[in-house]
């Protein structure tokens, strides 16, 4: 189940110009399941309406003049001893400087004086205010106190000026959030590795030999993790995916180049993932220069390319912390009888066999239809579902296995 299901998330927007973002914000937050109450001030209302966020939400929006009705002098206090999180997001210098010094002059910072919970400020700004000494001496006074601060980033302001006051993507402020949700999680102390994506093997200095791995499972796994409380190294094939944050990125490019990374990560590692499609053949002899169309059509002669989890099972009597190993079996035919050899023949705890010649399932789409085979012989066949759900239940049963 998703860390985010069920959380009171409230969510503060205040009056900058991001504070479109902040629908969007609301909108993921909403499809993980969280409930998002949003509380918006006078100045953020000047850029975006209640009724935008209680159509994503489909919960109430508050505003100033709820401070000031029928149950005004018990929603805040309602609101903020609720809520698991506080999330201010943008956040204005004017409002990072009433946080700061307990200012409560309008239902925001009113319900931020009564909240139990922590809090994170997206700040937003145009040019040379985040820099300027007041708001800077106000973000210490609030980092001092426990907040987290995410952000802002550089780049194009509202004034046309450039420079760091852009608030951060929504979908970094959710990694945050992850992160602050998970510190408690089954997993924290543990070290996951978590590979992803299709290894490229090299033609020549142009061309690759490679899959269709978009790298999704993979980092779906490591969020899953994270949000478990894990400390998580991505190993990582390229994809045009982001890292989820709070992962370590190690990335490689030929499956040599991913068994190296995996050994180096798992001298202190409890769990190693094997998610990514890393090659099985590579070119036995790689180009030097580019290969000319007037030499005429190459052959390429191919050879094994090292199978990663055969190597860790050689070395798993010196791995002294790694206790689960669990990797995937990508079949075309024969599904089951497949991932139950590679399971063994590997010495897997776990292996997710996936039927890639479904539309709907494997490589490059969001969703997935795995059976999970267990070393003790039971196993477990999930319906189609996201791949972010996969993960979250291969997560849930590593924690059960190192338990
Ligand atoms: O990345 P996506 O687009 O989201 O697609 C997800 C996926 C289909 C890539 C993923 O769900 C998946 O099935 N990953 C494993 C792909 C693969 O290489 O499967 P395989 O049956 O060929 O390999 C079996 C296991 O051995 C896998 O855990 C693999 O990571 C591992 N392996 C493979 C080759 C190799 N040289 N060394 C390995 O350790």
């Amino acid at each position: 189940m998703s860390v985010f299901a069920g959380k009171h998330i409230l969510l503060g927007v205040t009056g900058s110009i991001a504070a479109y973002k902040a629908a969007d914000l609301a909108s993921k937050l909403t499809q993980q399941a969280a409930l998002v109450d949003v509380i918006l001030t006078s100045a953020g209302e000047s850029f975006v309406t209640p009724l935008t966020f209680q159509s994503v939400t489909g919960r109430r929006a508050y505003t100033e003049k709820d401070l000031w009705g029928s149950e005004a002098h018990v929603l805040h206090v309602g609101l903020g001893r609720s809520a698991d999180m506080l999330v201010i997001a943008p956040c204005t210098a004017d409002t990072i400087a009433k946080l700061a010094n307990g200012i409560a002059d309008n239902l925001l910072t009113v319900t931020a004086l009564a909240a139990q919970c922590p809090l994170l400020l997206a700040p937003a700004m145009d040019g040379g205010m985040f820099d300027h000494p007041a708001t800077q001496a106000n973000l210490a006074k609030l980092k001092e106190r426990g907040a987290l601060i995410v952000g802002p980033a550089e780049g194009h302001l509202a004034s046309g000026l450039s420079g760091k006051g852009r608030m951060v993507e929504p979908t970094e402020i959710i990694g945050h959030i992850r992160l602050l949700f998970g510190r408690s999680g089954k997993l924290a102390g543990k070290k996951i590795v978590v590979t992803a994506g299709g290894t490229q093997e090299p033609l020549d200095p142009v061309r690759v030999l490679t899959n269709h791995s978009s790298g999704k499972q993979g980092y779906a796994l490591a969020e899953a993790a994270l949000a478990s409380g894990a400390d998580v190294a991505l190993v990582s094939a390229p994809t045009a995916l982001d890292a989820p944050v709070g992962a370590r990125l190690v990335c490689v490019q030929s499956a040599e180049q991913m068994l190296n990374a995996v050994l180096t990560e798992l001298a202190d590692a409890d769990v190693l993932v094997m998610a990514a499609a890393a090659a099985d053949f590579r070119p036995k002899n790689a180009a030097k220069d580019k290969m000319k169309k007037r030499d005429g059509i190459p052959q390429i002669e191919l050879e094994a390319a090292p199978d990663i989890l055969k190597t860790v099972a050689g070395r798993r009597s010196k791995m002294k912390r790694l206790k689960v190993v669990a990797g995937f079996a990508a079949e075309s035919r024969d599904l089951l009888e497949n991932a139950s050899e590679k399971l063994k023949s590997k010495h897997l705890d776990l292996i997710a066999a996936n039927d890639i010649s479904a539309t709907d399932a494997g490589f490059a789409v969001d969703t997935n239809r795995v059976t999970l085979l267990f070393a003790d012989g039971t196993n477990e066949a999930l319906p189609l579902m996201s791949k972010s759900e996969v993960a979250e239940r291969i997560i849930e049963h590593i924690s059960k296995l190192l338990e």
